[in-house]
């Protein structure tokens, strides 16, 4: 409440009352409640964002399946389908092979040789887009598959190590992941990193699984080329980063032009692929 001020001139002084008190406190309550309000809306709104992210994880995870089912049904049908015809038309080739004259003998055995290329190219291919191996006996002998073939392919030496798998398999979709991931980075070993030798190593603990990736080749600045001003043609690493975000998983990269490159990613594992489980 105002009070005159004694010496007649303009000034105010105030002085707080019961009045004044009981409506500050009437004040307070109101920030209180508005304090309360607010924080009620903001948890409402986080929640509606956590649904939000894993409504869509769920649906960028279903979108993956697809791709990887897609893949599946398209190794099986140029295995099965392509290859089939191919191995019958090779077949053909060498029963008439002995058969016609000598002067055309030398040029089926060459239309033999080109059928057994197409068949093998066939099937390598069917293999790569999705290996049987990986649904049949599952992650670690997909890998041994994947070591063998580059070896033979570009010489590339990978030497691949497991730790905590105790023969038992993983989640179907964790497996794919680590194998997709691992692919990715060894053909980047390939590609880039001008290096003869590779290490793979996959640590299986409590609840989650550790994958190490590593060379010691040309290494490279992992920051800007994921940065967004980064080339848009490469999606090997980026793709790698967001899968591994699908399963709550991580990437982390340390490359140096002496040291070489080395991935390290963590993905946790479900309730039911923890070792013993
Ligand atoms: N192990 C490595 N050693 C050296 N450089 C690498 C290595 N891995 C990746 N890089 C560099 O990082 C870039 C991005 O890799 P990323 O896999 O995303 O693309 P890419 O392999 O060029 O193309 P894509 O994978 O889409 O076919 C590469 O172009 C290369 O310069
Ligand atoms: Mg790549």
């Amino acid at each position: 409440m105002g009070h005159e001020n004694p010496s007649g001139s303009n000034i105010k002084i105030t002085v707080a009352t019961d009045t004044d008190a009981a409506s500050s406190a009437g004040d307070l309550d109101t920030i209180a409640r508005r304090v309360e309000r607010i924080s009620e809306e903001n948890q409402h709104l986080f929640a509606q964002l956590l649904e939000g992210e894993r409504r869509f994880r769920r649906l960028a995870k279903g979108v993956w399946k697809v791709q990887e089912e897609e893949r599946r049904r398209l190794a099986l049908e140029l295995h099965d389908g392509i290859g089939q015809t191919l191995t019958a038309l090779k077949h053909q080739l060498q029963r008439l092979e002995d058969r016609v004259d000598p002067e055309l003998s030398q040029a089926f055995a060459e239309l033999v040789d080109i059928a057994t290329g197409a068949l093998n190219d066939t099937r390598e291919l069917s293999r790569l887009l999705r290996p049987p191996v990986l649904d049949d006996l599952g992650l670690l002998a997909a890998l041994s598959w994947l070591q063998r073939t580059l070896q033979q392919r570009v010489g590339l030496e990978v030497s691949l190590s497991d730790d905590g798998f105790d023969d038992q398999r993983l989640d179907t979709d964790i497996e794919t992941l680590v194998f997709r991931v691992v692919q990715e980075s060894l053909t980047n070993i390939v590609k880039h990193a001008e290096v003869s030798k590779a290490r793979v190593a996959l640590k299986r603990e409590q609840s989650s699984l550790t994958i190490e990736i590593e060379d010691k080749g040309k290494g490279f600045d992992f920051e800007s080329k994921m940065s967004a001003g980064g080339s848009n043609d490469s999606s090997g690493l980026r793709g790698v980063r967001d899968r591994l975000a699908l399963f709550s998983g991580t990437l982390s990269v340390e490359s140096g032009k002496k040291s070489g490159t080395r991935l390290t990613m963590h993905v946790p594992l479900p309730e039911n692929d923890k070792p013993g489980g």
